[in-house]
């Protein structure tokens, strides 16, 4: 059985961002902790007891505590169920938990070379000690099965595939340490459970939705997808900042060319909306934008959502 928690649901910043006013965040801060999201993480786990993060946010040490399934084992001194991270791109709220895993716990760190170049160019990560915290790299199209942190198969498979995006905002107009050309910036995961052939599919970035990842994913039980603004411009619009959604690799919700409408004639049983900037209006319950979403089959997961498959 394939278990899937999500972490967190938000883009970059979390809901509320911690400078932020917006009717988002304000809802956020003066209502119900159900209007908060951490940023976007999912773990899963074929076994139920050795788990694996998709990305490690900046707020995965709340994200750790608030669920009981990542916790330490009873009655063990040091222990952690999280046997690895896969990443799938190398923004901060994709990299920046890392740091908090630096407590000598052996896991393995899953991860394009275009992404490793940057964590090894950055010393501050020399804090996860390479003789408990390996680092693998992964290429596209090549799948792999993570392993536990004795070694053990997970009976998992994860096979990472290119995704329309781009480099990480942090280099923009810089060069980059593991090269400035070629893919692996932005990666789509297909995890399956290689006993049951249950699959679930993580895209939390998508700068397009080509016809071939539309091949790719149709049929999926399972869909993690980025939804990271409703409109391209609407951080423009209002007065939030100088950046589109194109301007950062991601595709918006509504529009002709936005996910709900492109992804509309797959067969897809579950498809939710990942990295949730705090500007996009679907995160209002009871909103125009957070309606047309559902009316369109899509989910907008609270953080802790758990579904099994
Ligand atoms: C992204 O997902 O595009 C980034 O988190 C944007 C940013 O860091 O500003
Ligand atoms: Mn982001
Ligand atoms: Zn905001």
């Amino acid at each position: 059985m394939l278990r899937v928690v999500v972490l967190g649901a938000a883009a970059g910043g979390g809901v509320p961002q911690w400078n932020c006013g917006c009717e988002g965040c304000r809802a956020a801060r003066n209502g119900g902790p159900e209007l908060h999201r951490t940023q976007a993480s999912v773990a899963f786990s074929g076994d139920g007891q050795n788990w694996f993060l998709i990305n490690a946010s900046p707020d995965l040490r709340q994200q750790l505590n608030a669920t009981p399934q990542l916790h330490p084992r009873e009655g063990v001194l040091r222990h952690t169920p999280v046997a690895g991270v896969i990443l799938t791109n190398s923004e901060v709220d994709a990299v920046a938990g890392l740091l908090s895993m630096r407590e000598s716990s052996p896991f393995t760190i899953y991860a394009h070379e275009k992404v490793l170049a940057i964590l090894a160019s950055n010393s501050i990560f020399n804090v996860l000690n390479e003789k408990h915290v390996r680092r693998q790299p992964i290429a596209i199209g090549e799948p792999f099965e993570p392993r536990l942190t004795d070694g053990a198969r997970s009976g998992l498979e994860v096979l990472p595939f290119a995704v329309a995006g781009k480099s990480a905002w942090y280099l923009e107009g810089k060069a980059h340490p593991g090269g400035n050309s070629g893919d692996g910036d932005t990666l789509g995961l297909k995890i399956t459970d290689k006993s049951t052939g249950r699959y679930f599919y993580f895209i939390a970035a998508c700068a397009e939705v080509t016809d071939a990842l539309k091949a790719e994913i149709d049929g999926a039980a399972l869909v993690f997808f980025d939804g990271t603004v409703w409109q391209d411009d609407e951080m423009i619009k209002a007065g939030l900042g100088h950046k589109t959604g194109k301007s950062m690799g991601h595709v918006a919700m509504s529009g002709a060319d936005g996910a709900i409408a492109r992804l509309a004639d797959l067969t897809l049983d579950r498809k939710l909306f990942l990295h949730i900037n705090n500007s996009n209006p679907a995160l209002l319950p009871g909103s125009p934008e957070r309606k047309a979403a559902e009316q369109a089959g899509w989910q907008i997961p609270a953080d802790g959502t758990e579904i099994v498959l």
